[in-house]
């Protein structure tokens, strides 16, 4: 079998106004990362020669994020939105330019697989000319209908609007992805009219026209799931929450244990190690890494972190970007780490935060420590050695360095270096009254008695 080359073109134009967004629609995440982002790794994993995404004019936004995600890409703009086989031809340049298979997806159906695609490419090297994607969702609503034949070939597609009362029965439906080896598929695509209820180019249009001319469309099923194609923040909401079942279902796979699955939020590149345990509501935004065995107890927001292998975080800790936690290191109840490297055994257990900064092997945080890293005009770095005992309370002025082994005494407010196995403490000297409370008492006791 020969493998023919591939140009995915990527409809990415759409107003979105359902969304009631001043964010591009293709922009909102699924996962910690945007659907477009989603739509082009996908494609991406196909090994295409070439993928072109169809914008409309002013996306600059979207064009960045494209450029980000996939940095070979070709961008095209549609002027107007007339419609998906309009903006197919946005990209005719690189349509007429391709020898080989052409698919076309939606930025907006950010779930389907890449399997899935490739077994629309694979119907193609069997022989038919489109491969249409189909799926059967609860509610058909909306969706154009599968016309196919006794022979199992996409005789039309029928966009609901359009539909007889007999056609809007039908239950597969098409989710929008469409594959093609057809020669001059431009000149194809360019004889869609848009004599239909919309008054648009329709794209749905093509099958017809190619069994009209002894092509063969066929279908390929895929699930209600990976069709769901987003066009308001209910459709958001549930593609997140499939995207969510199959990251938890990845990472119990790989070794993870979940206690309650369905409270624990993974993004698109959360990596957990085998024997992690992950308490009830835990978030894991986009940049987290957790190896082997570690334990993330109850209630935790971690971002962009690191947690290395038996290190214990939690329960209600913030990590934050850049914070890493090392092997066998504790971070505790309300403890906030960002920028900061939180070397093998130290302990920060309790009410602390540690921002730009060092906390050397086997230290130890104490509880109501603060790394003072802001001076309100630039960021500062604490170092705090191997082993060094910073007491409760304290409040440590960036810059500044705590030597190895150093203790610092609870409550004070460090501003300079403090020396290897030095003590600093910097509070005034306690005041001792002997038998002043009962004094005291007596005399507050006598005034009560009083004439
Ligand atoms: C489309 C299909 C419908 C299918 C449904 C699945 C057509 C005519 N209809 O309907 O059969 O069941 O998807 O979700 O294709 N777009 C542009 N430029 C345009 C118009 C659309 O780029 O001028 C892009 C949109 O950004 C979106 C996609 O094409 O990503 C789908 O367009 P939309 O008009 O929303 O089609 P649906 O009504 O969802």
């Amino acid at each position: 079998m020969t493998v023919s080359p591939l140009l995915i073109v990527v409809l990415a134009a759409g107003k979105g106004v359902r969304m009631r967004s001043a964010l591009p629609k293709v922009l909102h995440p699924i996962g910690g990362r945007s659907m477009l982002a989603h739509v082009l790794a996908t494609a991406g994993s196909l090994g295409p020669q070439t993928i072109a995404v169809v914008v409309r004019p002013g996306m600059e936004a979207v064009r960045a994020e494209a450029a980000n995600a996939a940095p070979n890409i070709e961008l095209f703009e549609q002027t107007e939105q007339l419609g998906t086989a309009h903006a197919v031809l946005a990209a005719r340049a690189a349509i007429e330019h391709h020898a080989g298979t052409v698919l076309v997806v939606f930025a907006d159906t950010p779930l389907i697989e890449g399997a899935t695609l490739r077994r629309m490419i694979d119907v193609l090297d069997g022989g038919a000319h489109i491969a249409v994607l189909g799926f059967e969702p609860e509610d058909p609503t909306g969706y154009g209908r599968l016309i196919v034949d006794a022979q199992g070939r996409v005789q039309a597609i029928r966009e609901e609007r359009d539909a007889l009362e007999a056609e809007r029965r039908l239950r597969l439906c098409n989710a929008g992805a469409m594959a093609f080896r057809v020669p001059k598929l431009a000149d194809l695509i360019a004889r869609i009219g848009n004599a239909n209820a919309k008054g648009e180019y329709y794209l749905t249009d093509a099958p017809a026209i190619a069994a009209a001319g002894g092509l063969m469309a066929v279908p390929i099923a895929c699930s209600a799931d990976e069709a769901i194609g987003v066009d308001s923040r209910v459709k958001l909401a549930a593609a997140e929450a499939v995207f969510q079942a199959r990251a938890r279902a990845r990472a119990m796979d790989g070794g993870a244990t979940l206690l309650a699955p369905e409270t624990v939020w993974l993004s698109y590149d959360t990596t957990l190690g085998r024997d992690v345990v992950i308490e009830p509501n835990v978030f894991f935004g986009p940049g987290v890494t957790v190896e082997d065995g570690a334990h993330i107890l109850a209630n935790c927001h971690i971002v962009g972190t690191r947690i290395r292998s038996g290190a214990r975080v939690g329960p209600f800790a913030r990590l934050r970007p850049g914070a890493d936690i090392g092997a066998e290191a504790h971070i505790g109840n309300f403890v906030e780490v960002k920028n900061a490297r939180i070397e093998a055994g130290a302990k920060a257990n309790h009410l602390a935060y540690i921002g730009d900064g060092r906390v050397g092997e086997g230290a130890n945080i104490g509880a109501g420590t603060i790394f003072c890293n802001y001076d309100g005009f630039d960021k500062n770095f604490t170092d705090v050695g191997r082993g060094a005992f910073v007491g409760s309370n304290s409040s440590l002025v960036a810059p500044v360095k705590i030597g190895d082994g150093a203790y610092i005494g609870s409550g004070s407010v460090i501003t300079s270096d403090v020396a290897p196995d030095a003590l600093a403490l910097e509070r005034s000297a306690q005041d001792l009254r002997p038998g002043w409370a009962a004094r005291f008492r007596r005399l507050k006791q006598n005034r009560k008695k009083g004439p």
